[in-house]
């Protein structure tokens, strides 16, 4: 019997990619960099399965090219602002994630950018190999207090309260902004509206998938409202803060600094301003990428991939509608 068809975008950890290869017909993109847009519609015709990065958008266009035969979209994160899921759904096409596995690194991460603004560990590093290092000084490379301090957690799902759990390690008074939230009774964290959050927090951090309500919820308003002593802190996606804005906010000491994992765009561009800026931090979008979250993320994308090629039930789906969907399809087809 011949092998289900598939497109991987990028080479993934082998805990994902040999299941992958074992069972599937694969073409691979090995290359550092994602395919460009032309490359992916024309490697994506006549898959029957596409596991794909947060790098390659997958919209209709994709979708057509792929053609009607496509089964199953896998991506290897576990946001999805990448994909046009409405797309998919409509299409009857599950699409899968990798929820779950990266929430403690993801948190980690998170806490290492919030303890290295908060004390200019980054800046302090550059000062010693530039050579500036004279001597101790009482007013050397003065921080803030992260013990005992409020932090605001905007989006307090998985890895928001994750981000809680290790507060609660350094005595932080918690709040968090999350309508949708089902928190737990365990954390001392208080629900608050958005405008509390920002005027009372010393650390705010953003844990919220990109929607269209979450586009530039950071902007000159929303920092207008925070303290002049406070920290940002971004590990969801970038486009959640708008980058002019906060480049003001901290160019003019409106807030006290920022630690982003992730950025608009990505990469950023060399000539940035946000570049020159020596109260801002900026990584490379790594806050899953500790190498057991990604050979787990690798082992889910594929895990996802192969049940939705053999029409099962997605361990992780992110439109489980489709499943009602196809019922009726299957039954109005009997
Ligand atoms: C995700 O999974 O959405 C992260 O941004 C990358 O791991």
């Amino acid at each position: 019997m011949s092998k289900p068809k598939v497109f991987v975008t990028r080479l993934i950890l082998d805990s994902g990619l040999r299941l992958v290869q074992d069972f599937c017909d694969v073409d691979l993109w090995a290359d550092e960099l994602p395919p460009p847009r032309e490359a992916l519609l024309k490697r994506v015709r006549g898959v029957d399965g596409l596991l794909c990065l947060l790098t390659d958008q997958i919209d209709a266009e994709v979708m057509d090219a792929a053609g009607p035969q496509l089964k199953v979209i896998s991506n290897h994160a576990v946001g999805y602002d990448n994909i046009n899921v409405a797309e998919a759904t409509a299409r009857c096409i599950p699409v899968g994630n990798t929820p779950g596995i990266l929430t403690d690194a993801t948190a980690d991460l998170t806490f290492a950018l919030l303890l290295a603004a908060a004390r200019r560990v980054v800046e302090a590093e550059r000062f010693v190999r530039q050579g500036k290092w004279k001597t101790w000084g009482p007013a050397l490379l003065l921080g803030m207090d992260v013990s005992g301090a409020t932090l605001g957690i905007v989006g307090y799902g998985r890895i928001g309260q994750a981000v809680a759990r290790r507060a609660v390690g350094f005595g932080m008074r918690i709040l968090y902004y999350d309508p949708a939230a089902v928190p737990p009774a365990s954390l001392p964290a208080q629900p608050v509206d958005f405008e509390t959050l920002l005027r009372e927090s010393d650390f705010v951090s953003l844990h919220t998938p990109l929607t269209s309500q979450t586009y530039h919820l950071i902007n000159a308003d929303s920092l207008a409202l925070m303290k002049p002593t406070a920290v940002l802190i971004n590990t969801a996606r970038g486009p959640v803060v708008d980058p002019q804005a906060l480049y003001m906010a901290l160019k003019t000491r409106r807030i006290f600094a920022a630690a982003l994992d992730v950025t608009d765009p990505e990469p950023l561009p060399m000539d940035s301003p946000l570049l020159e800026l020596d109260n801002l931090i900026i990584l490379p979008h790594i806050a899953s990428a500790s190498r057991s979250s990604r050979e787990q993320m690798s082992r889910m994308a594929a895990e996802n991939l192969l049940a939705g090629l053999r029409g099962e039930r997605l361990p992780n789906c992110v439109n489980p509608e489709v499943y009602e969907k196809l019922k009726v399809t299957r039954a109005s087809n009997a």
